[in-house]
């Protein structure tokens, strides 16, 4: 299918839902005050991927923690839940970052899903996505 609508009111902070969409898993996760605080507090300088990989913005914004969602949604992180090393599944609220951990080789990844650690070259991708109501995901 090539659009996804989710319904995500039921998702209080702290929660997330994974969907398929294209063939591959997509978290939507609504982040805690204090996820989006960790993912703010993090500079551009500390980055192994200072690209914001997301579909919604040029292709060279970087990797700020709001260019990894959508504007005036920052709690909401949408992501293709796939490690960009070799393709498994991270886990999420996992790892040092307390963001996401890929059981196959410890990509570890921060509150955004950007990469810190590990062999992986690049933040997990942002699909093309929107809110089409307050409480509705359009991805694709
Ligand atoms: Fe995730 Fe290798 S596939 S670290």
């Amino acid at each position: 299918m090539a659009t996804v609508e989710v319904d995500v009111s039921s998702l209080m902070p702290g929660m997330s839902l994974v969907v398929q969409w294209r063939g591959k898993p997509v978290v939507v996760r609504n982040r805690t005050e204090k996820e989006i605080e960790d993912g703010k507090a993090v500079s551009l300088a500390e980055l192994k991927d200072p690209i914001a990989r997301n579909a919604n913005l040029p292709v060279d914004a970087p990797a700020i923690d709001v260019n990894r969602t959508v504007p005036g949604k920052e709690a909401w992180i949408v992501m293709v839940q796939v490690c960009t090393h070799s393709g498994c599944i991270p886990v999420g609220q996992q790892g040092e970052f307390e963001g996401w951990l890929c059981p196959c080789h410890g990509s570890q990844y921060d509150t955004a899903g950007r990469i810190r650690k590990g062999p992986a070259p690049e933040n997990m991708a942002v699909p093309v996505f929107q809110f089409i109501a307050d409480t509705r995901i359009r991805i694709g």
